[in-house]
């Protein structure tokens, strides 16, 4: 997705050969309208898969996952990393290890919005490792959905997440795939050049 690309390029700080920040339009201020073109992009990614709810993680998946429910005209469920007062018992819940954070943590979702009647859509604003969708395929396989598919707005293409995800057969679309970050640099995966 050229916007997208051109928007990590003029605004994305590579902060090592692993990180790249985005916090200009994605992970703490958001950029409602690249937002939007973002939602509409999945939903056309996404056409005729039949999704009836969207899932995501708090918090910097919302943002792009309201956009794509506004255009697919579907609910959005976020999963929830903390305990929350309301959200006690009724609950699917998974593991997420984190290598960057060295710790894991569980995440939960309300048996009451996801039921085996659901073809959801798992969307995410960035896929390393691949640690918080396979704890999303995780509730999904306890709520007996089906997975249409697996929508992510930055895939950082060195790590192992999106070739393990792949391999266990899931519909990736990733809007901006990065091949490399090193010496302040970003480069896209050449079938995405921009
Ligand atoms: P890992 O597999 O590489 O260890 O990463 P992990 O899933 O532990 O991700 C930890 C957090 O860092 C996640 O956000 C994830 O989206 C984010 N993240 C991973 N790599 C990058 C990167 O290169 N750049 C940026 N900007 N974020 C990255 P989170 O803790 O769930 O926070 P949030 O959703 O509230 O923003
Ligand atoms: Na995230
Ligand atoms: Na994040």
């Amino acid at each position: 997705m050229d916007v997208l690309k051109q928007k990590i390029l003029s605004e994305g700080k590579v902060l090592s050969d692993t990180v790249l920040k985005v916090d200009s339009f994605l992970n703490h201020q958001i950029d409602p309208v690249l937002m939007q073109e973002i939602g509409k992009e999945f939903a056309q990614r996404f056409k005729g898969f039949d999704i009836t709810k969207i899932l995501t993680l708090e918090s910097s998946g919302i943002a792009p996952a309201v956009m794509t429910g506004l255009t697919l005209g579907v609910p959005v469920v976020f999963a929830r990393k903390r305990k929350s007062l309301t959200l006690t018992d009724h609950l699917y819940s998974a593991e997420v290890y984190s290598f960057t954070k060295k710790e894991s943590n569980e995440i939960s979702i309300s048996q009451d919005f996801i039921s085996s009647e659901d073809t959801v859509l798992i969307m995410d604003d960035f896929l390393a490792n691949g640690q918080a969708v396979f704890g999303m395929i995780d509730i999904l396989n306890q709520a007996k959905a089906r997975i249409a598919g697996i929508g992510i707005v930055i895939e950082k293409g060195f790590q192992e997440g999106g070739k393990k995800i792949r391999q266990q057969g899931y519909h990736v679309e990733t809007l901006a795939n990065i091949a490399k970050l090193s010496d302040g640099n970003v480069t896209f995966k050449k079938e995405e050049t921009c």
